[in-house]
């Protein structure tokens, strides 16, 4: 029998979530438990809120963990929306230590790159492993997940493409709707005018939307303006956990 129960923690700039996962349903096993990221959200002070997430669901098996940055072999290189203490720290040592685990019980990646692999396994992209698939995700940043023919190609940054002079994610995440009150009407086409310069860069087949703006979709998507079949991501909010448990639980691959 395989492995069926797993657990995630998803990083994020303003809340630190966790849970049980159920593998086979691909979906939250209870409730999952947030905390409010710490300020400055640097890797000490996040460790202990992971621990305590951890503990308190009383979990001893295999621990998947998304953070918002690039992640190699376990260790943080960017810092986007996060403490910069993150850059260059071994997060998957650190976690381990903090956890009481050994390495191979921990497995850190990047958020976005947790939150496609769910949506490819068991949500929007699960019948459309073809061709190149793109996640994004619009929160405090804009993250990305990159598959081709199902296969996660790690790390990608398209949040931090130059559209028209500016960084990405500080026109078009979710996080500038919020901070400059912006309608539907006005956010959307600055969504629209990052895709077309993405879609014009890697010609996807399918872009999947996700973040916390997925639970509004139907206010959004049909308003946009671009060349890519866009669909809303069917995980929402728990699509990073989900990810990183299976992650953590199966390995990277399908
Ligand atoms: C970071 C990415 C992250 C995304 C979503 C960006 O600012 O550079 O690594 O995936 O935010 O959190």
């Amino acid at each position: 029998m395989g492995i069926t129960r797993g657990f995630g923690v998803d990083i994020g700039g303003s809340g630190i979530k966790g849970g049980l996962v159920d593998l086979e349903a691909g979906a939250l096993d209870g409730e999952r438990m947030r905390v409010v990221t710490p300020q400055p959200s640097t890797p000490d002070a996040v460790a202990d809120v992971v621990a305590e997430i951890v503990d308190k669901f009383g979990w001893d098996g295999p621990v998947g963990i998304t953070l918002p940055c690039v992640v190699k072999k376990g260790v943080a290189l960017t810092a986007a929306n996060v403490d910069k203490g993150w850059i260059g720290t071994n997060a998957a040592e650190l976690f381990g230590e903090r956890l009481g685990r050994s390495a191979d019980q921990v497995v850190v990646l990047n958020d976005a790159d947790a939150a496609g692999t769910a949506e490819m396994r068991f949500g929007a992209g699960k019948e459309r492993h073809d061709g190149l698939i793109v996640l994004l995700t619009f929160g405090t940043g804009i993250g990305s997940a990159l598959f081709l023919d199902g296969e996660l190609i790690p790390n990608t940054e398209f949040g931090h493409l130059e559209v028209d002079g500016h960084d990405a994610e500080k026109r078009a995440a979710a996080s500038v709707k919020e901070d400059k009150e912006l309608s539907w009407e006005e956010w959307t086409p600055r969504v629209s005018r990052y895709i077309s310069v993405l879609e014009n860069l890697i010609w996807p087949d399918l872009v999947i939307a996700g973040g916390g703006v997925s639970k509004k979709a139907h206010k959004w998507l049909p308003l946009l303006d671009v060349r890519t079949e866009v669909v809303a991501a069917a995980l929402k909010n728990d699509a990073g956990i989900v990810g990183a448990a299976a992650v953590a639980a199966h390995g990277i691959r399908h």
